[in-house]
C-alpha cells in the first residue's frame, strides 16, 4: 500500500525559466509601453555583495530620469538578450536539451502598453502567439507568468501602483484577454511572480515608489491585498476559460534556519519565515491565516477591504504552489552582537558558517531545497513546482567556444540530488525550471555577466557584442539529466 518511491516521476517537467523583462529586449518595437522593468539603470560601480539601491528603492528622480532622452543612462532591460528576434534559434536549443517545459512571462506592457487602455495591443499577442506556436512545435510545455517584475510604468506614475485599488481592474482586464487568447496554448499559468518579494523591492513589484508612503508597510500589505484579490479574479477567468488550466501562486523562498538555539533566535525565525509563506498561506488557502491580525497590528496596518473580496479569495485558490529556491540563511534575534555575520544574504540575514556562498555572496544549500519542498508539501498538500533555481557566475569562454561551466553542474547536481530525496521522501512536486536557462539581464543588479544560462549569450552588461549563442557544458549535462529523467546526474 505504502511504497517508497525511487525515482522522479513519468512526465516529470524539466525545463528552464526566463522572464520576458529579462530576455525579450525590443522594448520600443511592437507598440510596447514602458515597463517598471524599463527604467533601471546599470551601475557598473555596484558591489557584487549588495544588491543595488535601486533595486531596493525606486526614487521620484531615477523614474523621471529614465523618461528623459537626454538622459545619457544605460538601462540593460530595455535590451535583454534580443529573444524578441532570436526566440526560433533560443527554442531550438531549448528543445535540443529535451526541455519538457519553458517557464516564460507575458510582457503586460506588450498587450495593454500604459495599462488603463480597454483594448489590447494586437501585434503583442501575436508575437506570443508565434512563441507558443513555436514551443508547440517540439512539444514544449509553456509555464507562463503573467506579470514578472514588469508592470505598465504608467500604473506606477499615474495610479501610485498596487496602492490604488483601480490596479485589480486592469490587471484583470489584462489577464482575461491573455487566458481567453491562450486557453489552447497555455494550460499552466502563475499569476504573480515571486509576490512576497513586495516586502523587499515594491517599486518592481508593486509600482509603489517609497518616497510617497510615509508609511511603507502600510502601501505594501495593501498592495497584497488587492494582488490577492486580483490573482483570486484571474484564476476565475482562467478556469472560466479552460477548466483543465492550472493556476500557481509563485513566492521567492529563502530557507531561513536560527542561527543558535536560543529561544529567540527560533522565534526570529518563524517570525521572518512568514514574511514569504503568508503570501503562500494566503493564495493556499484562500483566507488570511490567523496570525494576521497580529502581524499587521504589529506593523500598524490597516487594510481597506471590499465586500465580496473575502469570499473571492476563497472561492479561487491556487491549484499548486511554485517558488524560487537559490539560498538559505540564519536569522538571529541580536544580529548586532554577531559581528562579520552579517553579509548580503539578501533580506537582512546573517551568514551560516556551514555554507559555502556565489560570488554575489548568496549562499549555497541544496540541502535546504530538500527542506523548503517538505515544509511547503506538509503545510499545503498541494503540487509544488519549483519554477527559479540556479547560479549566478561568471563564465569564461576559452578557445574554440569551451566554457567549462563545472561550478555551475555541480550547483545544479546538487540541488536535483535533493529534489530526488523529497520525492522519495513523498513530496508531490511535478516540475523543475533551472533559472536563466539561457543567459539573460539580472534582475537585481542589471548585469548580462552574472550569468546563469546553459547557453552562453555574447553579449557584456552594456549590451556589447554579436548575441551569438554558445553551448556550455553544462548544456549537454543537462540533455542527458533529462534524457535519463534525473538518474544521472554526474
Ligand atoms: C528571482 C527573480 O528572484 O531571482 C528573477 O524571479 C531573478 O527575475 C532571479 O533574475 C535571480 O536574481 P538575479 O538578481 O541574480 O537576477
Amino acid at each position: 500500500m505504502l511504497n517508497v518511491k525511487t525515482t522522479f516521476p513519468e512526465g516529470f517537467l524539466w525545463g528552464g525559466a526566463t522572464a520576458a523583462n529579462q530576455v525579450e529586449g525590443a522594448w520600443d518595437i511592437g507598440g510596447k509601453g514602458l515597463s517598471v522593468a524599463d527604467v533601471y539603470s546599470f551601475d557598473e560601480n555596484l558591489p557584487k555583495d549588495r544588491w543595488s539601491d535601486q533595486w531596493l528603492m525606486m526614487t521620484h528622480n531615477q523614474v523621471k530620469e529614465a523618461q528623459d532622452p537626454s538622459v545619457e543612462k544605460f538601462y540593460p532591460k530595455r535590451h535583454g538578450v534580443d529573444f524578441y528576434h532570436h526566440y526560433k534559434e533560443d527554442i531550438a536549443l531549448f528543445a535540443e536539451m529535451g526541455f519538457k517545459c519553458y517557464r516564460m512571462s507575458i510582457a503586460w506592457t506588450r498587450i495593454f502598453p500604459n495599462g488603463d487602455e480597454l483594448e489590447p495591443n494586437e501585434e503583442g499577442l501575436a508575437f506570443y502567439d508565434r512563441v507558443f506556436d513555436e514551443l508547440r512545435k517540439y512539444n514544449i510545455e509553456p509555464i507562463v507568468t503573467i506579470s514578472h517584475y514588469e508592470m505598465p510604468l504608467h500604473l506606477s506614475t499615474e495610479y501610485g501602483g498596487w496602492v490604488n485599488r483601480k490596479l485589480v481592474e486592469f490587471y484583470v482586464r489584462y489577464a482575461n484577454v491573455v487566458v481567453n487568447r491562450y486557453k489552447d496554448k497555455v494550460k499552466y499559468w502563475m499569476t504573480f511572480n515571486e509576490i512576497n518579494s513586495l516586502n523587499h523591492h515594491p517599486f518592481t513589484s508593486l509600482g509603489v515608489v517609497e518616497e510617497n508612503h510615509p508609511h511603507i508597510e502600510q502601501a505594501k500589505y495593501q498592495g497584497a491585498h488587492h494582488q490577492f484579490v486580483a490573482s483570486a479574479l484571474a484564476t476565475k477567468a482562467c478556469k472560466e476559460s479552460n477548466p483543465e488550466a492550472k493556476v500557481g501562486c509563485m513566492i521567492s523562498y529563502q530557507l531561513l534556519v536560527p542561527y543558535s538555539c536560543d529561544p529567540d533566535d527560533v522565534q526570529a525565525t518563524i517570525q521572518k519565515q512568514r514574511n514569504a509563506l503568508f503570501f503562500s498561506d494566503v493564495q493556499v488557502r484562500g483566507y488570511y491565516p490567523a496570525y494576521t491580525a497580529r502581524m499587521l497590528a504589529d506593523k500598524n496596518v490597516v487594510l481597506e477591504t471590499e465586500p465580496g473580496d473575502e469570499q473571492i479569495m476563497r472561492d479561487y485558490p491556487v491549484d499548486y504552489v511554485s517558488f524560487s529556491y537559490y539560498m538559505s540563511s540564519a536569522v538571529s534575534a541580536h544580529p548586532e552582537k554577531l559581528e562579520g555575520a552579517v553579509g548580503n544574504v539578501l533580506i537582512g540575514g546573517i551568514k551560516n558558517p556551514y555554507l559555502s556562498a556565489s560570488e554575489w555572496g548568496w549562499q549555497i544549500d541544496p540541502k535546504g531545497l530538500r527542506t523548503a519542498l517538505n515544509q511547503l508539501y506538509d503545510r499545503y498538500q498541494k503540487p509544488l513546482f519549483i519554477s527559479e533555481n540556479g547560479l549566478g557566475a561568471i563564465d569564461v569562454v576559452q578557445e574554440g567556444d569551451v566554457i567549462d561551466d563545472e561550478y555551475r553542474i555541480d550547483y545544479l547536481r546538487e540541488h536535483i540530488k535533493q529534489i530526488k530525496e523529497a520525492v522519495i521522501d513523498g513530496v508531490d512536486v511535478f516540475g523543475y525550471t533551472s533559472w536563466g536557462c539561457i543567459d539573460i539581464v539580472s534582475a537585481s543588479t542589471s548585469q548580462v555577466t552574472k550569468r546563469y544560462g546553459f547557453i552562453y549569450v555574447d553579449q557584456d552588461d552594456m549590451n556589447k557584442g554579436t548575441k551569438r549563442r554558445v553551448k556550455k557544458k553544462s548544456f549537454h549535462w543537462y540533455r542527458n539529466v533529462i534524457t535519463t529523467n534525473g538518474e544521472e546526474l554526474e
